[in-house]
């Protein structure tokens, strides 16, 4: 996810972009630019790295006076996140720029064509087919040129394009980004985000997917991508800046475990062309899981994803572990390496060992360009966003969506399943993220659940199968942002001890979703409210028999429950968050923790 601005005033355009992007930071800060029309020409200015390194390098080549600019703060998803891939991007002739939030899905196509025809590339992004595109179609109408590539483009965008030919324009347009056009005094803005323009004004257009915006000094006007006029219907925004980062959300993890249905459908969209066309090794003997945290977590489930589809045997390692005790790897072995950040120093040791013992290693990240994506042999990005919660929530669902598109693609592979099958399975996986955006709807009912339990003392989660690790995973989430001493465990471990801790002051979550073995979890809880343990069960739809055990139960919708730990997870992340709210914790940044473990 990246930031846009744009600006058309009587104003000189640089300060306003660059205060813009500052309040877009939240949303990419992996590179920044900026391009402004004076003089007949296009200036661009552009760096890796923070706004204060746009900032540094415009000081050093100062940018000509201009009132009309775009600008971008970048979270890179193709290409590595240096300054030549950064936005602003340049037509060939120099005369139109463009800068882009979303993912072009058919880009490669377009870039070919583009190739065959002459245009020069510099880029490894897929934003730059953009600006060669309108290049490609112009013939003295911006607006025309930019509908008429927009018309070829699959996949997301929210763009900005100005062009030296027509210095008094900047011409924007939106599909599955967001996109806002906002009216200041004597002055016109885009957006990605309303934190950008809130210190000039509150005056918004929200833009709609396919409609494409054109900015003057004299007005805005709004387009069809059939070139048709749209009424212009003006919002007012009343939210204050720092809540309109969090999109109106009290905190950045409760606004990231709202994104998780809009991640998975994009990943989905373009993770599943990237996994189908990757070659596993021909000769897999074994796979090999490292990762940490929440990402260990990850990493257990697609352990039974991957020995359930493709046979083949899993052990998931906790990557300090991993690398210093001698692991019996062979040039056979497949190692996955889990990280969102791809900067925790324990994962990127356990994969640099791998690899000295002549191990192919294949890592799931979220950062583009980290250091454990430059150490692997490839990579396959969770696409989630900047996750800039402490707490892991979206890029770990998104880790497990990878798993299980992975596992599927290596089952059909190795020929355990058929096309029919793996059809299926991802005709089921294409429906978890309603499914998810259903139990986001039930949020209060949790939210209810969480205040009635955040005065325990401790808890305890317990799961069976695959939702054994949803259970740890539940409970890391729960006692790093809330600072309650809580245990995951497997329900069938309960009477090799946990269960001389059961009593009325212990809350006890139990994951007990439709399964084959749901009986024996109906055992545990007996057993459990047999000693006045604190019952919480996840339950499915339509499982009517539950309440008879337990008092609170939170539903998720029925699924395969094979594919449940992409549901459970959920209301577990919610249950955390709302009795760390309760509790008065700091949820964002909870004490003693970091986002990125960079030491040992
Ligand atoms: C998860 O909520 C924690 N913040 C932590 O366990 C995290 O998952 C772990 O540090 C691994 O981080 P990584 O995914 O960036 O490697």
């Amino acid at each position: 996810m990246c930031g846009i601005v744009g600006y058309i005033g009587n104003k000189e355009a640089l300060p306003v972009l660059v205060s813009g992007l500052r309040r877009l930071e939240y949303r990419g800060y992996d590179s920044a630019g900026i391009a402004v029309v004076s003089g007949g020409r296009v200036h661009v200015r552009k760096a890796p790295g923070k706004i204060d390194a746009l900032i540094q390098s415009i000081k050093q080549d100062p940018a000509p006076q201009s009132f009309l600019g775009i600008a971008h703060t970048r979270w890179a998803t193709h290409g590595a996140p240096n300054k030549i891939n950064s936005h602003p991007h340049l037509s060939c002739d120099k005369k139109i720029s463009v800068v882009h939030n979303g993912i072009i899905e058919n880009y490669m196509k377009l870039k070919n064509a583009l190739i065959k025809e002459g245009h020069k590339f510099v880029s490894e992004t897929d934003t730059e087919v953009l600006v060669h595109l309108i290049e490609k179609y112009y013939r003295g109408d911006l607006k025309a040129a930019v509908i008429a590539a927009l018309r070829l483009v699959e996949g997301s965008f929210a763009i900005g394009v100005v062009s030296s030919d027509e210095p008094d324009k900047i011409v924007a347009a939106r599909q599955d980004s967001p996109l806002i056009v906002a009216q200041g005094k004597d002055s016109y803005f885009i957006a990605s985000d309303v934190p950008a323009i809130l210190e000039h004004c509150r005056r918004v257009i929200y833009l709609k997917d396919r409609q494409v915006a054109v900015l003057s000094q004299g007005g805005v006007g709004i387009y069809d991508l059939n070139n048709r006029k749209v009424a212009l219907k003006f919002d007012k925004v009343t939210m204050d800046a720092q809540c309109a980062q969090k999109d109106g959300f009290a905190h950045f993890m409760l606004k990231e475990i709202h994104e998780q249905p809009r991640v998975l459908k994009r990943l989905i969209a373009a993770g599943l062309k990237e996994i189908t066309a990757f070659e596993f090794p021909k000769k897999i003997s074994n796979v090999v899981v490292v990762a940490c945290g929440t990402a260990y977590h990850a990493g257990l489930v697609g352990k039974y994803i991957i020995e359930l589809l493709a046979r083949l045997p899993v052990w998931v390692d906790l990557s300090s572990e991993f690398r210093y005790r001698d692991p019996i790897i062979t040039k056979d072995t497949l190692v996955i390496a889990v990280s969102q950040s791809g900067e925790t120093a324990d994962t990127l040791a356990a994969a640099r060992e791998a690899k000295k013992r002549g191990a192919k290693v294949i890592s799931i990240c979220n950062v583009v360009g980290s250091s454990l994506t430059r150490e692997s042999n490839k990579v396959f990005y969770t696409l989630a966003g900047p996750e800039i919660g402490v707490a892991s929530t979206k890029a770990y669902t998104a880790q497990l969506a990878v798993f299980y598109m992975l596992g599927l693609r290596l089952a059909f592979s190795r020929k355990m399943i058929s096309a029919k099958a793996y059809a299926g399975y991802l005709k089921t996986l294409g429906r978890i993220p309603s499914m998810q955006e259903e139990i986001l709807r039930s949020k209060e009912a949790i939210a209810a659940v969480a205040k009635r339990h955040h005065n325990f003392g401790s808890f305890l989660f317990l799961g069976r199968n695959i939702n054994f690790p949803s259970a740890l995973e539940g409970a890391l989430k729960l006692k790093e942002i809330s600072y309650i001493p809580a245990e995951g465990y497997a329900a069938g471990e309960m009477k090799h001890g946990p269960i001389a801790l059961i009593d009325e002051y212990r809350a006890v979550v139990c994951i007990a979703v439709d399964s084959e073995i749901y009986s024996k979890m109906v055992s545990n809880i007996q057993e459990i409210k047999a000693r006045s343990g604190r019952l919480i069960a996840i339950a499915s739809d339509g499982n009517t028999s539950i309440k008879a055990y337990v008092p609170e139960v939170i539903r998720v919708p029925k699924c395969d429950e094979f594919f449940s730990p992409l549901l459970v997870a959920l209301p577990l992340q919610m249950l955390a968050y709302y009795i760390a709210v309760q509790r008065g914790c700091n949820v964002d940044q909870p004490r003693n923790l970091a986002k990125s473990v960079t030491v040992e």
